[in-house]
């Protein structure tokens, strides 16, 4: 790729060595995993070292993890699995309002059987997340609550534990998108209390089209499509043999320590472009505990979306927004959610980078930035 990629929030660069575990099975092995024949057992054994690996990167067992055909797949199968396996039962969802569209629209969708959904506005409290409003928020009625780890545009860490500690004194279940936290920071989703998870292999330097749900062991959950056994009767449908490959390789080599030098060329970032243009941008949330890769930069009195065809055209790539909403010019609507007026958010620009980035990237961004506005 020729450019300065910094949207790496929005997906991320296939690894080698991932790419080199896909092959085979794009090539020579191709097998059915239910098929019974060499072929057919070569495809299950390579599924099951995956299941392995990503269960390894999670810290859980292997036999609680379901393969999806994306992250917002896995999000659909966490809400709709609990909901639909609880129809008789308590009847309210907690969001928090930053989550994804994936969790927004498909707890919103749980309103045509009977579910209500309830969003815990954004409260900030010396430098973090409240938790004040979720307390409120959970409570006996609470069938489940849906909290992501990290906010995929300001990169925000969500008090999950005390979350989770709350969740248990009412017996409410608790979901967390982790999917742009995954592989980042270190994150134990049992070590932190939570129900389920979600991750996807594209925001980790594996293929699109594969996800993945930790279920905790003994959860029950309706399956999401029918048909065959496949994925211990949660979906239905011959496996993505390769692209579940590929996030077995990804996860086996991702590794949050990787991320303390991304964390530091952040840091650099932000303080060359506080230090070059003073007033003029303010980055956004930079006093919280946030995911080492991710920069919301506000240009102020600016349109984020000019300066993005700007960047663009002067070689690099970066964006304003979630990757699903920012090919509309739409404003931001996490970032005016966490109280950013409409002009603030219009001017906020998302960087965010991964390994691969070097200091060369970030000082020609500077520059690029200083000559595009002065
Ligand atoms: C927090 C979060 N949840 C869900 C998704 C959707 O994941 P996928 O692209 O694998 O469907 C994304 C992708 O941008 C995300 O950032």
């Amino acid at each position: 790729m020729s450019g300065i990629y910094l949207d790496n929030n929005a997906t991320t660069e296939i690894l080698p060595e991932v790419r080199q575990a896909m092959l085979p099975f794009l090539e020579s092995a191709f097998g059915n995993p239910n098929s019974i024949y060499e072929l057919g057992v070569q495809a299950r054994a390579a599924i099951e070292r995956s299941r392995h690996q990503v269960a390894q990167a999670l810290g859980v067992g292997a036999s609680e993890i379901t393969f999806t055909g994306s992250g917002t797949e896995a999000d659909n199968q966490a809400l709709l699995g609990v909901a639909f396996a609880n129809l008789t039962g308590r009847k309210k969802i907690v969001i928090s309002a930053l989550e994804h569209s994936a969790v927004k629209e498909t707890a919103k969708w749980l309103g045509k059987f009977g579910f209500s959904t309830v969003e815990v506005p954004f409260v900030a409290e010396q430098g973090r997340v409240s938790l004040a409003p979720f307390s409120q928020a959970i409570d006996e009625e609470t069938l489940l609550v849906s909290v992501m780890a990290a906010h995929n545009e300001t990169g925000i860490l969500f008090p999950l534990p005390e979350i989770a500690q709350h969740c248990k004194k009412v017996g409410a279940l608790l979901h967390s998108d982790a999917i742009q936290a995954f592989g980042k920071i270190a994150f134990s989703p049992e070590q932190i209390g939570l129900d389920m998870v979600s991750i996807s292999a594209h925001k980790c330097h594996g293929p699109k089209g594969v996800g993945a749900l930790w279920v905790r062991r003994g959860l029950k959950l309706e399956a999401l499509v029918h048909g065959g056994p496949q994925e211990n009767q949660r979906r239905a449908g011959t496996e993505n043999v390769a692209g579940i490959v590929g996030f077995g390789a990804a996860a086996a080599l991702a590794n949050p320590e990787k991320y303390k030098t991304v964390s530091d060329l952040r840091d650099r970032f932000e303080a060359e472009l506080l230090a070059r243009f003073g007033k003029r941008v303010m980055i956004n949330f930079q006093d919280f505990a946030r995911l080492p890769q991710t920069s919301s930069v506000q240009f102020v009195g600016m349109d984020g979306n000019i300066l993005l065809i700007k960047l663009d055209r002067a070689g690099v790539f970066a964006s304003s927004g979630s990757a699903c909403h920012s090919r509309s010019l739409s404003v931001s609507k996490s970032l005016l959610a966490m109280g950013l007026t409409e002009k603030e958010a219009r001017g906020s620009v998302r960087f965010s980078l991964s390994p691969a980035n070097s200091t060369g990237d970030i000082d020609q961004t500077l520059q690029i930035l200083v000559r595009l506005l002065t």
